[in-house]
C-alpha cells in the first residue's frame, strides 16, 4: 500500500547517500514520484548506476574519501541552484564480530562509514543549509543506536554516535531553520540482512517472532517514515530519534520469548 502524499517533494533538492540498495534506494524511489530532484550517491557503481535519470544524478564515491562530501555538494550545484533541501545521511555499514576479536581494521572501516563519513557530509550539506536558512537532515542510525545487540560492538557504538549527532545538531542548528532527525530501523528484510535472512532463516524466523508484529518491516515501511521526516509535513519534528521497528523497542527484553495471551 502506498501512502506517500503526492507531490511533498515536488522542486526539492535531495542528497541520498547509500542510495544502491535497501532503505536507500527505496527513499530515492520515493522522492522520485514525489517529485525531487537526486543526488544519489554510493561506492557501488553498477546498482548506482540504474538510478540515473534527468532527475537523478548519481556520484560515485566511497564516502570516507575526504572529497566525497564536497562531490555531493558540487553535484547538487549543476542539479539545480545549489540548493539542497533534505539530506538522506544513509550509508552504513555492518560487521558483526566477538568483541573480544574485532581487529583494527574492521573498527576502523565501521567508524569510518558510520561516523566519520557521516559526520562529514553532514557538515558539508549543514553549510549549504546554513546558508540557505532552512533544511532537513535525517541521519540513519539503528535500533543499535539506542539499544545493546550482542556480537557486533563497533555497530552499536558508531550507531549510538549517529543518535549523539542527531540530538548535537538539532539544537545548534534548529537556530538556521535547519531540522535534524534520525531514523532507527529495528529488523528490516532488505539490504545488509539479505544475506542473513538466506543463511539462516530459522534465526530469522525467530527475531521475527519476537517482534510485536510478528514481523520484519521491509526497505519501503522504514523509507515511508524517512520522507515524511524530512518532509515539510514534519515542519515542527527535530531532534526525534525514531524507532521504527514493530514496536520492538516497546518490549522489556525478559518478556521477549512469546506465550499467546
Ligand atoms: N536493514 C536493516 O535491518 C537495518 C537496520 C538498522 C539500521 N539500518 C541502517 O540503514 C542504512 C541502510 O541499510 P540497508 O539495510 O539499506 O543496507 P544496504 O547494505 O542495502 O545499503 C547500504 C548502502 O550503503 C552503501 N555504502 C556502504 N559503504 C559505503 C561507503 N563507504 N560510501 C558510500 N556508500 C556506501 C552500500 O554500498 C549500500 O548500497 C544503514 O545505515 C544501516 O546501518 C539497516
Amino acid at each position: 500500500m502506498n501512502t506517500r502524499a503526492p507531490g511533498r517533494y515536488t522542486g526539492r533538492v535531495a542528497v541520498v547517500t547509500g542510495a544502491a540498495s535497501g532503505i536507500g534506494r527505496a527513499v530515492v524511489d520515493g522522492l522520485v514520484a514525489e517529485g525531487a530532484l537526486v543526488v544519489a550517491n554510493d561506492v557501488s557503481a553498477g546498482p548506482l548506476g540504474e538510478l540515473a535519470s534527468d532527475r537523478v544524478v548519481t556520484v560515485t564515491a566511497d564516502v570516507r574519501e575526504p572529497h566525497a562530501a564536497q562531490q555531493l555538494v558540487g553535484a547538487a550545484r549543476d542539479l539545480a541552484d545549489g540548493r539542497i533541501d533534505a539530506l538522506f545521511n544513509n550509508a552504513g555499514i555492518s560487521r558483526p564480530g566477538r568483541a573480544a576479536e574485532i581487529d583494527e581494521e574492521t573498527w576502523s572501516h565501521v567508524m569510518g562509514v558510520n561516523n566519520d563519513a557521516a559526520f562529514h557530509v553532514v557538515t558539508a550539506v549543514g553549510r549549504v543549509m546554513i546558508e540557505q536558512g532552512h533544511g532537513a537532515v535525517l541521519n540513519t542510525a539503528s535500533v543499535a543506536g539506542t539499544h545493546g545487540l550482542p556480537g557486533n560492538v563497533p555497530y552499536v557504538v558508531s550507531k549510538h554516535a549517529v543518535v549523539g549527532l542527531t540530538r548535537a545538531l538539532a539544537v545548534e542548528w534548529g537556530v538556521h531553520g535547519i531540522r535534524v532527525n534520525a531514523l532507527c530501523p529495528g529488523l528490516t528484510a532488505s539490504g545488509m540482512n539479505t544475506r542473513l535472512r538466506a543463511a539462516d532463516s530459522g534465526y530469522w524466523e525467530a527475531r521475527e517472532a519476537v517482534v510485536p508484529l510478528r514481523r520484519a518491516g521491509t526497505a519501503e515501511e522504514q523509507a515511508s517514515v524517512a520522507l515524511f521526516l524530512n518532509s515539510p509535513e514534519a515542519s515542527y519534528v527535530s531532534g526525534l530519534i525514531a524507532e521504527v521497528d514493530g514496536g520492538t523497542h516497546a518490549l522489556y527484553a525478559g518478556y521477549a520469548v512469546n506465550r499467546p495471551v
